[in-house]
């Protein structure tokens, strides 16, 4: 149901993950470990590619299902769309090996989400938070022409326990039609 395969143009492609992706995910997350900690809280949870395969199983149900961004046959990143409660509102989450990072990929990654909520899922409302010395996720939120919202104070959890401000990036679906 949930399945995403989308050309993302120069050889690269957005495609739901599998099980069998989990060595690649886990070989991903383990060489990039010291930087993704410093935005997300789920790094040290990842101990071996069981882990991963566990994790994409997990969410096998979902109506968006987590997905790569593989360039060629190799995987450079990773690219969701979370639907959150009843409110007809999708989070998006990202994040790259850094040998891929400058190249657009998550840009146009993000930009098949939108296409995908808001035209398939009924979406009324995209969302991504951000953290505020993040300045390249920010600069994704800007690029996509999401509107900065606000600042939600320690409402990031990151490695190591400690906790971050968030900054509110949000796009709705008049305004996305408006800029696609
Ligand atoms: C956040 C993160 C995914 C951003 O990666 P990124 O490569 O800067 O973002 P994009 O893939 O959209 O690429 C944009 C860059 O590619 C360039 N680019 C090249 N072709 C492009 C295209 N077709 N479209 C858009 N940008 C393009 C842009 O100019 C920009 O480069 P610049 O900032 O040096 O000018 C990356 O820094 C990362 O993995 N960070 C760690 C994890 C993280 O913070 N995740 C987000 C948590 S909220």
């Amino acid at each position: 149901m949930g399945d995403v395969a989308v050309d993302l143009g120069g050889g690269a492609m957005l495609r739901s993950f599998v099980p069998d992706d989990a060595d690649a995910v886990y070989a991903l997350i383990d060489r990039n470990r010291v930087r993704l900690s410093r935005w997300f809280p789920w790094v040290d949870e990842a101990t071996d590619a069981s882990s991963q395969a566990s994790w994409i199983e997990s969410h096998r149900e979902e109506p968006c299902r987590p997905n790569g961004i593989w360039v060629g046959e190799e995987l450079a990143g990773a690219c969701d769309l979370w639907l959150l409660g009843r409110d007809d509102t999708g989070e998006v989450g990202f994040w790259l090996d850094e040998g891929f990072v400058g190249r657009g990929l998550v840009t146009r990654g993000v930009q098949a989400l939108f296409a995908i909520g808001f035209d398939r899922h009924g979406l009324h409302r995209t969302q991504l938070r951000a953290g505020v010395d993040n300045l390249r996720s920010r600069a994704v939120a800007k690029r996509l022409k999401m509107r900065e919202e606000g600042v939600l104070r320690g409402a990031g959890k990151v490695g190591g326990g400690l906790y971050v401000d968030l900054v509110m990036y949000g796009l709705l679906v008049d305004e996305w039609q408006i800029t696609r």
